[in-house]
């Protein structure tokens, strides 16, 4: 099979979980991936690019150099993103609060802002935002204590990607965005948080009880769900939200 064949895509936080599931089955799809991390690669899968979401100058030299090396960039997806512990309106403070909204929502927007330009010069392309549940629900409370900012950077991914979706559309650029809204996904994200828990096991019971499918989500079972909106086969879809979440907001 190989859904995206001839497509050039950049995967930010590709060095771990969701991002990396990612550019692995992108590659494995016949996409020329290019995989982005501020933090060093093991075993990387395709080529991969030291950046750092927040910062400008990064996503311009990122981008300039894959034009140069692949002529265009047909998909971007932002999975780069952070969740900090002690998240609740009481103990955030405002650096936490503006780390949070620098990865999550300021490197998505440049992201968008950036490669939406490259994408329709080259008659249009796919931008892939990662939301979360916890942009439209503020029950963070089942692990974490809460999602103060980190789910208001979420939430504000969300309505970015819907902005961007129509204003792409209306200007006919050919650039679609969509966003992803997971669940709680087997990643060192969450399987990091759960091993330093004092009751890691009864926090993921937890987790396994408020998805109805009744586990946690595999990180290729997200890279199933931006396989089907990088590709032609989602010529239609655009400023849609997909919620990957084992049934947890249909509850
Ligand atoms: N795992 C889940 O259950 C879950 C649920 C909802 C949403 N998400 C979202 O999915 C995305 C991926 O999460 P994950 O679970 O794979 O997390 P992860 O921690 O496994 O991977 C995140 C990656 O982002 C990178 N990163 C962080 N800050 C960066 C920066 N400034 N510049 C470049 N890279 C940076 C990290 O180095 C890391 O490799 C995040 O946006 C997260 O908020 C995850």
């Amino acid at each position: 099979m190989s859904g995206l064949s001839g497509k050039v895509a950049l995967v930010t936080g590709a060095a771990s979980g969701l991002g990396r599931a990612t550019a692995l089955r992108f590659h494995e799809e016949g996409a020329t991936v290019f995989a982005a991390d501020q933090r060093p690669f093991d075993d990387p899968p395709c080529t991969t690019v030291e950046m750092d979401v927040r910062r400008q100058e990064d996503w311009q030299r990122v981008l300039d150099m894959i034009v140069a090396q692949a002529g265009r960039i047909d998909v971007l997806v932002n999975a780069a993103g952070i969740a900090l512990d002690g998240d609740t309106v009481a103990t955030c403070t405002p650096d936490m609060w503006k780390d949070t909204m620098e990865v999550n929502l300021d490197g998505t927007f440049i992201g968008c802002k950036l490669a939406s330009r490259v994408m329709a010069e080259a008659g249009g392309g796919s931008i892939i935002n990662v939301a979360s549940i916890n942009g439209a629900t503020g029950d963070g409370g089942i692990v974490a204590e809460g999602v103060a900012a980190y789910g208001a950077s979420k939430a504000a991914v969300r309505m970015l990607t819907r902005s961007a979706a129509r204003f792409l559309a209306e200007q006919n650029t050919g650039v679609r965005c969509n966003v992803i809204s997971p669940g709680y996904f087997a990643t060192p994200m969450v399987l990091d948080y759960l091993d330093a828990h004092e009751d890691g096991a009864g926090a993921r019971a937890r987790i396994e009880e408020a998805q109805p499918l009744g586990r946690l989500g595999r990180p290729e079972e997200f890279a199933g769900v931006a396989l089907f909106l990088a590709s032609d086969r989602a010529s239609a879809v655009t400023g849609s939200e997909y919620v990957v979440d084992g049934g947890y907001l249909a509850r």
